[in-house]
C-alpha cells in the first residue's frame, strides 16, 4: 500500500519552474483577458492584486507547507496532520474537484490546439469571419472532442513519465519558452498604433468602478482560478518538496510569477484591441474570435496569431499536468498501482468528464442554467464555488485546525509580525472575503 520511496523534484528551481507552469495557464491568458475587460481592467486589476495578495499567497504558503510536511497526497496529508478530525474530507473535495476542472479545462485547451494547429496552416487566415469559424468548429459534435483528446492524450504522457522525468523535465524547457513568447507578444503590441489606450485601459483605474461588487467577486474567482488554490495542487507539488527548502519564498516567487504572466499577456492583447477599435468586454470569446479577427488585419498579424496560440497551448499543458497529479498521488497511494496505469485511466475518465462540457455547443446545446450551458456552468461552478470551497476549507484547517503551534514552524515562518499576518489573513480575511464572494455568487445563480 504505501510507498517505499517517494518521488521528489530534482531541484528548488525545477519545482518552481512547475509551479509557476500549474499557476499560469489558460486563466493567465484566456480568462484573465476577457474577466478584466468585462470589469473595467484597471479597477479590476487593482482589487485582483490585493486578493493575491491577501487570499491568494497565504493559502499558496498553507498549501505548500501541508504537503511538504506530509510527503503526502491531498487526502494523506489533512488526514496526518489533524487524525483526529475529519479534514481529511478537504483532502477528498480537491482530488474530486480535480476531474472537473481538468475535464472542461481540457475542452478549452484542445479549442487552443486546434486553434494553433489552423493559425500554423494557414486555414485560420483564410476564414473569412472569425465568429463563423469559432461556431462552426464548436457545432460539429466529434472536431472539439478529437482536439480535447489530444490534449488529454499528452498530458497523460507526460504525467505518467513521472514527478522528475515527466511534468518537471518538460516545464523546465517550456517555460522558459512561453516567458518569452509572451515578452515578445506584449513589446510588439506595444507598438502598435492606439497601444496607449490599452495602456490606460490597463493601468489607469476609473475608481467608480469600484462600487459595483461584481468586480469585488470577479476578482476573487478570478484569483482563485488563476493561482489554482483550493484544489490541493500545491500541496501535491509540495509533497514531493524535500523538508529542507523554505516556502515562504517559494509561494512569493509562484505568486509574482502568475500575476506577472496575467499582466504581460495583457499587455500583449488589450493595446492590440484598443488599436483596432474592438471590445474589450467580449466575454469568453474573446481569444477565440475577437483576437483571431486582431490578428488578421495586424501587420505580421499572422506570426503574432500563431505565436499566442502556440503561448495558450503551452500554458494549458503545464497547468494539466498539475491539475492531473492530484488524483494521481491519490490514487496511486490508495490503489497501490504503478504511477502509469493509475495515469492512464484517470486520463480516460476525466477526458469523459469534459465530453458534456464540449457537446454543450453542439448536441447538447439545449441544456442550460440561467443561460449558461454545461461548458459555461463548469467554469462558472468551478472557479465560484469549488475553488472557493476548497481554499477556505484549507484556510480554516491552516489557521485554525493545524493550530499556530504546529502552522507556523510548518510554513517555516515564525511568531513575528509576518507570521500573524499570514495567519490572520487565514484564519479572518481569506474565509470572510471567500464567504462574502460565495453567497454573492449564490445570489447571481437564482
Ligand atoms: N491556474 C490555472 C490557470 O490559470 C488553472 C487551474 C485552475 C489550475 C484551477 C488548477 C486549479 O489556468
Amino acid at each position: 500500500m504505501t510507498q517505499v520511496t517517494r518521488e521528489h523534484w530534482a531541484s528548488r528551481t525545477g519545482f518552481l519552474l512547475a509551479s509557476i507552469g500549474s499557476a499560469a495557464g489558460l486563466g493567465n491568458i484566456w480568462r484573465f483577458s476577457y474577466v478584466a475587460g468585462e470589469n473595467g481592467g484597471a479597477s479590476f486589476l487593482l482589487v485582483y492584486v490585493l486578493c493575491v495578495l491577501f487570499i491568494g499567497l497565504p493559502i499558496v504558503i498553507a498549501e505548500i507547507s501541508i504537503g511538504r510536511a506530509a510527503q503526502g497526497d491531498a487526502v494523506l496529508a489533512f488526514r496526518s496532520a489533524r487524525p483526529d478530525r475529519p479534514w481529511f474530507v478537504a483532502g477528498g473535495l480537491a482530488v474530486a474537484g480535480c476531474f472537473f476542472i481538468l475535464g472542461f479545462y481540457g475542452v478549452i485547451a484542445g479549442w487552443a490546439l486546434k486553434y494553433f494547429v489552423a493559425a500554423l496552416s494557414g486555414e485560420l487566415w483564410q476564414a473569412p469571419q472569425h465568429n463563423h469559424y469559432f461556431k462552426d468548429f464548436l457545432a460539429q459534435p466529434l472536431a472539439p472532442v478529437i482536439w480535447q483528446f489530444l490534449m488529454m492524450a499528452v498530458t497523460t504522457g507526460v504525467v505518467a513519465c513521472g514527478v522528475q522525468r515527466g511534468i518537471e523535465a518538460v516545464n523546465r524547457w517550456l517555460m522558459p519558452v512561453l516567458a518569452a513568447i509572451v515578452a515578445v507578444l506584449a513589446a510588439y503590441a506595444l507598438t502598435l498604433d492606439g497601444a496607449a489606450k490599452g495602456l490606460n485601459f490597463l493601468f489607469a483605474p476609473d475608481w467608480s468602478a469600484l462600487r459595483h461588487p461584481q468586480i469585488y467577486v470577479a476578482a476573487i474567482g478570478q484569483a482563485f482560478f488563476s493561482l489554482g488554490i483550493g484544489m490541493a495542487i500545491f500541496l501535491t507539488y509540495g509533497s514531493y518538496l524535500a523538508r529542507s527548502q523554505r516556502v515562504p519564498s517559494a509561494a512569493a516567487l509562484i505568486v509574482v510569477g502568475d500575476t506577472l504572466l496575467a499582466v504581460v499577456a495583457g499587455l500583449a492583447i488589450f493595446p492590440a484591441v484598443f488599436s483596432f477599435g474592438l471590445n474589450p468586454a467580449e466575454g469568453p470569446e474573446l481569444a477565440f474570435i475577437t483576437l483571431p479577427s486582431l490578428f488578421a488585419l495586424m501587420p505580421a498579424g499572422h506570426w503574432f496569431g500563431t505565436l499566442f496560440f502556440g503561448l495558450l497551448v503551452g500554458a494549458a499543458l503545464t497547468s494539466m499536468f498539475s491539475i492531473m497529479e492530484v488524483p494521481v498521488a491519490y490514487f496511486m497511494r490508495r490503489t497501490g498501482r504503478s504511477r502509469r496505469a493509475v495515469t492512464l485511466s484517470l486520463g480516460a475518465v476525466i477526458f469523459l468528464v469534459g465530453v458534456p462540457a464540449s457537446l454543450g455547443y453542439s448536441i447538447l446545446a439545449t441544456i442550460t442554467i440561467a443561460g449558461r450551458n454545461i461548458l459555461e456552468l463548469y467554469d462558472f461552478g468551478v472557479a465560484n464555488f469549488l475553488l472557493p470551497l476548497g481554499g477556505i476549507a484549507t484556510a480554516l484547517f491552516t489557521g485554525w485546525g493545524w493550530g499556530r503551534i504546529r502552522a507556523l514552524p510548518g510554513a517555516d515562518l515564525h511568531d513575528n509580525a509576518t507570521g500573524k499576518i499570514w495567519l490572520f489573513c487565514l484564519r479572518f480575511i481569506a474565509p470572510m472575503f471567500i464567504a462574502i464572494a460565495f453567497f454573492s455568487n449564490s445570489m447571481v445563480l437564482d
